[in-house]
């Protein structure tokens, strides 16, 4: 009798986790395939030496190779997420295909990727987006076994029940570039500069207004503190003020940074100091309305 029972108790508990786990499956499967793919690229992407040059100054600065691997060739990050062998795929995807990818996170099979920061290189322009594909394709490729990614279950389990999402749900969150038509062209040349590089981190508007709990980086109207000189220096070779070794912000300085000409450091520094003076002038006019 007692036995009877147990073994009830025991199969509807069983089927209550098969039926747990099939939701937390069906339902974030759901969520990665419910985004529509961007209209197709449709750049043809170049081949002469100044589009490979350019590209390889993107792919530098932008990052990529902090979690392709040295080689672009593909590394398992955090355990679970598997960023592909891009010289190999820049051969055998097509230029939307890959498009797709980088500024939107649709996969190349058409289902959402969660892990590739595509909300960091949205804004990047057409013909930018185009040289870097051109490099890509010129990077010999370095065969490499990579493993299959899978998603931890508390990745599926948050999807599933609407706590996080995957990348082109943020994508469009991040904010359009407004110093476009600005008539000191320092300011259009260093937002585009900022909007594509520093947003990784310190914020989709750089305003530390990450839609992720948990990031460290602040709101760059800390540029208030710096100078110039100071700036090209923590670009240059990762030293903030007061002679400081950031955990994070100093080697991916080194790393990415380091490679940007003095007009681009210029650049980033006029047009941070400009949005952190307008920053501040909004809020005392707050205050005052107050
Ligand atoms: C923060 C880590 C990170 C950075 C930086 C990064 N990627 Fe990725 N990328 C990934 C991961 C992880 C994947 C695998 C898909 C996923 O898990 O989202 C991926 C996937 C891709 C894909 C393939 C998508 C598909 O169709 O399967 C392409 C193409 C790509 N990345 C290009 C780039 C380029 C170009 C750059 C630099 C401009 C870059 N990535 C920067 C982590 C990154
Ligand atoms: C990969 C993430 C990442 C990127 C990309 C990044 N930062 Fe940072 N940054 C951080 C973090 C995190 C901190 C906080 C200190 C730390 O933990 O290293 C920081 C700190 C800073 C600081 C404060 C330094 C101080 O005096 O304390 C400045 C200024 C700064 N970043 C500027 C930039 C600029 C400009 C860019 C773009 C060109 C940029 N960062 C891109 C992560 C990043």
């Amino acid at each position: 009798m007692i036995l009877r029972w147990l073994v009830g108790v025991l199969f509807t508990l069983a089927l209550g986790c098969v039926s747990v786990a099939s939701w937390v499956v069906l339902a974030s499967e759901w969520h990665f395939r419910s985004f529509d793919r961007p209209a197709a690229f449709a750049l043809a992407i170049p081949s002469d030496a100044a589009a490979l040059s350019r590209g390889d100054h993107l792919v530098r600065t932008r990052g990529c190779r902090g979690c392709h691997g040295e080689d672009l060739a593909g590394q398992v990050m955090w355990g679970y997420a598997v960023a592909p062998n891009l010289p190999a795929l820049a051969r055998s995807e097509s230029g939307a295909t890959l498009e797709a990818a980088i500024r939107h996170g649709i996969g190349r099979d058409g289902r959402a990727l969660f892990s590739m920061p595509s909300y960091n290189f949205v804004r990047l322009r057409d013909t930018d987006m185009a040289d870097m594909l051109a490099y890509l394709r010129s990077v010999p490729v370095v065969e490499k076994a990579l493993p299959g990614a899978s998603l931890p279950w508390s990745v599926r389990f948050d999807i599933a029940r609407g706590k996080d999402a995957a990348m082109p749900a943020y994508v469009p969150r991040v904010p359009p570039l407004r110093r476009s038509d600005d008539p000191d062209p320092r300011m259009a040349r260093g937002e585009y500069l900022a909007m594509t590089t520093c947003n990784e981190c310190h914020g989709l508007g750089l305003r530390a207004d990450s839609p992720w709990e948990g990031e460290t980086a602040p709101d760059l109207v800390v540029i208030r503190a710096y100078d110039e000189a100071a700036f090209r220096r923590l670009m240059r070779l990762g030293i903030a003020l007061g002679e400081r070794e950031l955990p994070m912000m100093s080697p991916v300085a080194r790393g990415r940074f380091a490679h940007f000409s003095d007009e681009e450091v210029a650049d980033v520094f006029a047009f941070l100091t400009d949005m952190s003076a307008r920053a501040a002038a909004a809020e005392a006019a707050r205050e005052t309305r107050r």
